[in-house]
């Protein structure tokens, strides 16, 4: 794939010459930007500069956010026993390493970044591809960036205010300034932001580390009351099973972070397999174990009611220094939100250059080599939501959107089986693994709607439907709206970036 330049070099102020640099002029003929002291890469793309730790970063470090802070007593409430919440978190633990082995395949036989976008155009062709990034960009992202950031605002007040419904206004202003401190880390540099994210993910497991210390503590001091191995008062109600498995997956979501970036990825053959065969049992194992450490000193009552179990966990455990709990979950989701900003922006660049976002997505900082326009529109996207949705509103609609798209990714890995039986497939999954996956996805995205059919699906299906709407114009008869063109002008003085080189793409 190559990025559509249909660019008229007198209105561009950056033009590329297909990969022998890139050259500074206005339309004066003058140069402007950058002063002498900085240097303009020769070949304006993103290079590989994601290593074996930065990617395990990027996998752990997204996948834990929030969600294991916040959700098990959700998770509990659903199921009505502990052992089969237990249960459940391994279960989640298991499906996600079958995800993300499958991902491992696909990004291998489909080495461009983009994630499910590419895999589904390579597959199935370009309105299921267009489809997913209309989706994709438009809700699932930003709706993660924000929930994260959102999460970030409520545990910076939560030691201070007594109920954080009290300081909304506090809440969603801190939000938006975490975002625009991502923005402007991945705005800067690609490494600043692979740095962040190790930073980030390190602090994140000592949190946990902490959390499990002190429930292997406490469990040697015979604190087993709320561990008896029973399922007695489990609810085995398939609704309440899937709704307890999306609270749960939620938890592990961010496993597929990586194929969103391979083509960024050192040795990508290697290190995608590595990373994932590293970071999913390292989540799965640190999730189960924290639950087992919450409930060494909270009551399983407790847990349901409770809005933060690891703020309760860390009062009880860290006396004076209880302020770290809520601390942690603020590092926790700040360095998932960065992970998600990082490989959200990747994904608004590959279909970009597909063709299918407008031109300037694809455009990279000719200085940084990062894809600020993309950021940056990610972020602005992220704002907005986060200033008019809810939380909970948000994660509900992300988890029903994101398993469609999930499974039809791993329906494309068996598609492609058939259409590419020669690629190279260094690292071949079980086929029965796809397989399950389809039918889980299936059942995921069937249960809830089944159980309690409520409006908030068909607007969500609807939206879906409307990028159809917007592809035959826009992408099959590549419709422009008038304007296009000045504002790409504009975009491009204004933040000195040039589509990326063609020997890059
Ligand atoms: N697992 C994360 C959490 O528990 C949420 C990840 C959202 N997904 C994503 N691709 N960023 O907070």
């Amino acid at each position: 794939p190559q990025c559509p330049i249909s660019i008229d070099s007198s209105k561009h102020v950056y033009t590329n010459a297909g990969g022998n640099g890139t050259t500074l002029s206005n339309r004066n003929g003058s140069i402007k930007g950058p002063s002498e002291k900085v240097k303009i890469e020769e070949n304006v793309g993103l290079k590989r500069e994601v290593g074996l730790t930065g990617s395990i970063a990027m996998i752990v470090g997204t996948m834990i956010g929030s969600g294991i802070f916040v959700t098990p007593g959700g998770l509990l409430g659903k199921v009505g026993s502990v052992w089969l919440s237990i249960v459940i978190w391994i279960l989640c633990g298991i499906v996600s390493t079958f995800g993300a082995m499958a991902y491992i395949e696909l990004g291998t036989v489909v080495p461009s970044s983009g994630a499910e976008y590419s895999y589904l155009l390579e597959a199935f062709g370009p309105v299921s591809g267009f489809m997913f990034c209309w989706v994709s960009t438009l809700i699932l992202k930003p709706a993660s960036i924000a929930i994260a950031c959102l999460a970030v605002a409520q545990y910076s007040v939560d030691p201070f205010v007594d109920d954080v419904k009290d300081v909304e206004g506090a809440t969603k202003f801190i939000c938006v300034v975490s975002i625009f401190i991502l923005t402007y880390i991945n705005c800067r540099s690609v490494k600043l932001a692979t740095q962040v994210q190790i930073i980030f993910t390190i602090a994140k497991l000592v949190a946990i580390a902490v959390i499990i210390a002190g429930g292997i503590y406490k469990l040697t001091n015979g604190h087993t009351e709320n561990l008896q191995f029973t399922f007695k008062g489990s609810n085995w109600h398939f609704g309440n099973l899937a709704s307890a498995f999306y609270s749960g997956l939620w938890a592990y979501d961010g496993w597929n972070q990586l194929n969103y970036i391979t083509e960024e990825i050192k040795e990508p053959y290697r290190n995608l397999p590595r990373a994932v065969l590293i970071g999913l049992p390292l989540v799965a194992v640190c999730y189960v174990l924290v639950n087992i450490s919450f409930l060494t000193l909270i009551s399983p009552e407790e847990m349901i009611s409770s809005p933060s179990v690891a703020t309760l966990y860390g009062n009880r455990l860290l006396g004076i220094f209880s302020f770290l709990m809520p601390l942690s979950v603020v590092l926790s989701t700040f360095g998932s939100a960065n992970g998600t900003e990082f490989t959200s922006a990747r994904l608004c660049y590959v279909a970009s250059r597909e063709g299918h976002l407008v031109d300037f997505l694809c455009y990279i900082d000719v200085i940084r080599n990062t894809p600020s326009l993309a950021l940056m529109f990610n972020s602005l996207v992220a704002i907005l939501m986060a200033l008019v949705l809810d939380i909970n509103a948000l994660i509900d609609f992300f988890s029903f959107t994101a398993w469609i798209f999930y499974g039809a990714a791993i329906a494309a890995l068996i598609r492609l089986r058939y259409k590419l039986p020669d690629a190279y497939r260094p690292f071949k999954v079980p086929i029965v693994i796809p397989y399950f996956m389809v039918l889980l996805s299936a059942y995921l995205v069937a249960a809830p709607i089944i159980d309690d059919p409520s409006i908030e699906y068909l607007y969500s299906a609807l939206f879906m439907l409307g990028g159809l709407v917007v592809y035959i114009p826009f992408v099959q008869y590549k419709l422009v709206l008038p304007g296009t063109n000045k504002l790409t002008v504009f975009l491009q003085l204004m933040f000195n970036v040039a589509p990326p080189s063609l020997s890059d793409a």
